[in-house]
């Protein structure tokens, strides 16, 4: 049955690009919302104020003071700021000091922040408080990943014969099943949840609380962000233990590919990047591979061998285990390669200590640097991403668009998003390797760089993933009918 009036839709996120930003979910947090407006929906966005976005050139201004907010016995006094993307959205920022005035998101080196529930929690209960007192009826709250978790699970228990929110449906989405938002059972007062949803069917987690889980059991229906990985994740090989609920739930489990943003990632227009180019003017991309090798101190010979970069969280979903040890073969088959991301210690250490050994040929910047990952996207042939597991993932795309040849792990969205060359059919726009192994990783790797030898195949490769169309549109049209469709059952109840 389809909704006419135009959908009224609170994407609530734990991090939204430009605003403040960790990896994808800002992406997609960031870009999705604009390409529903597009379609005519209504869609508003929250996040906490965290200091980024605080310190960060957005305009906003105060529209709620001292909302209060209770949490495990207390009730602590908030603020709401509004500011407004560059396509219009409107976009709430929940303001509470010492929660979010922080110098990161949601950790330090040393580990997470000792009060993520609590702050989560707050913004999660602040969200929905806002919209009460401000009269905003939404139709449905599309919830993002375990920091907002509590949100489907509040209306189901404690907002449950609120008349106010009779007719708002839920949506949760995971990003990533490897963060589950867990917690002490002792804390189920600060989640504000009555004692009955800690149970096996509700919040309950091998003795903790999963705030994953919370957002999974209680929203009307969950989706994940491609079809591979919403298959995977009822898997024992990718559930990490909640294979039995989303198998539970598969009816009302969907997968949705993400869609890459190409008003901040198109070659033809980005900024950040010395020489504009695009597929009738391919050769101005080696303008910005010759500027990166001179940036991160390569040999200029490598402007005539492959270079092949990453950008990564540095984790061990990410691959980092196959990466190590691979470095060092490429180096010697006088391959270069850039490697830009920040994590784990002790993948950050192994890195440093390959780039020492590799001098000219490896480059490494440890941190987290928007401009640059741009630049190395335009300045480097093969673009590595060899997750262990991939529930999208938004860099081979922008690869794609850069003329930049992906070299992945066929598992999740990149299985989706990326079909293997055969040098017979010429068929394909990347290379796959299957098995979690370095020697099929380096396999993949070889096979790119052997057909970075035959220039025309290679140039007609970078076309083919330039041509092609991976912008949100399609996404958010499927998104629309989800909501639609959901939105329409919570009426008819
Ligand atoms: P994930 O969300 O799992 O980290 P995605 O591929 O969905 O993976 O998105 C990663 C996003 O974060 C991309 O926009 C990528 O360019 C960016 N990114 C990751 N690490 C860094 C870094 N060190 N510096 C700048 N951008 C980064
Ligand atoms: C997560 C996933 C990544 C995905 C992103 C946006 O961080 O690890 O694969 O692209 O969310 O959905």
């Amino acid at each position: 049955m389809a909704v006419n009036d135009p959908l009224n839709i609170l994407f609530l996120s734990s991090e939204v690009a430009p605003y403040a930003k960790t990896g994808g979910l800002a992406d997609v947090a960031g870009s999705l919302p604009g390409a529903l407006k597009r379609l005519g929906i209504h869609v508003s966005v929250g996040l906490p104020l965290y200091r980024s976005v605080k310190e960060g050139p957005f305009q906003r201004q105060l529209v709620f003071k001292g909302l209060q907010v209770p949490l495990g016995g207390q009730t602590l006094a908030g603020n709401v700021q509004a500011a407004e993307t560059e396509e219009g959205v409107p976009v709430y920022l929940f303001e509470r000091e010492d929660f979010f005035d922080r110098p990161n998101l949601y950790r330090t080196a040393e580990g997470d922040y000792y009060d993520n529930l609590e702050r989560f929690a707050f913004f999660s209960r602040a969200a929905l408080l806002f919209a009460r007192a401000t009269g905003m009826r939404f139709d449905l709250i599309h919830c993002h990943d375990w920091q907002t978790g509590l949100i489907p699970a509040h209306l189901s228990t404690l907002f449950r014969n609120d008349p106010f929110f009779s007719s708002t449906a839920t949506l949760f989405t995971i990003h990533n099943i490897g963060y589950q938002g867990l917690f002490p059972r002792e804390k189920l007062p600060v989640c504000g949840l009555p004692p009955e949803t800690y149970h096996p069917e509700g919040v309950e987690y091998w003795g903790a609380i999963s705030l994953l889980k919370a957002g999974i059991v209680y929203a009307d229906a969950v989706t994940t962000v491609s079809p591979t990985y919403s298959r995977e994740i009822q898997t024992s090989e990718y559930g990490l233990g909640m294979e039995g609920i989303l198998k539970n739930k598969s009816a009302a489990l969907h997968g949705i590919l993400n869609g890459a943003d190409y008003s901040v990632w198109d070659p033809a227009t980005d900024p950040h990047l010395l020489c504009n180019y695009d597929p009738d003017h391919l050769s101005e991309k080696a303008v910005n591979k010759a500027a990166l090798l001179r940036e991160t101190g390569l040999e200029p010979a490598l402007l005539e061998r492959p270079v092949l970069g990453l950008t990564s969280r540095l984790s061990h979903q990410k691959g980092c285990d196959l990466l190590l040890p691979v470095l060092d073969e490429v180096a010697r088959m006088g391959v270069g390669m850039v490697i830009l991301g920040e994590g784990e210690e002790g993948y950050e250490r192994g890195l440093r200590e390959a780039a020492e050994r590799n001098p000219g040929k490896l480059s490494v910047t440890i941190g987290f640097d928007e401009a640059l990952a741009h630049r190395l996207m335009a300045g480097v042939d093969v673009f590595l991403v060899p997750s262990l597991y991939e529930p999208c993932g938004l860099t081979q795309m922008y690869a794609l668009k850069y003329g930049t040849v992906p070299v992945v792990r066929a598992t999740g969205g990149l299985e989706d998003s990326i079909e293997d060359f055969n040098s017979e059919t010429k068929t394909g726009n990347g290379f796959k390797f299957g098995p979690y192994e370095v020697k099929a990783f380096l396999a993949a790797i070889r096979r790119a760089t052997d057909v970075y030898t035959d220039p025309t195949t290679w140039e007609n490769l970078m076309r083919k993933g330039m041509s092609a169309d991976f912008s949100w549109k399609r996404s958010a049209e499927k998104y629309l009918d989800l909501y639609q469709s959901l939105v329409a059952a919570r009426r008819r109840f």
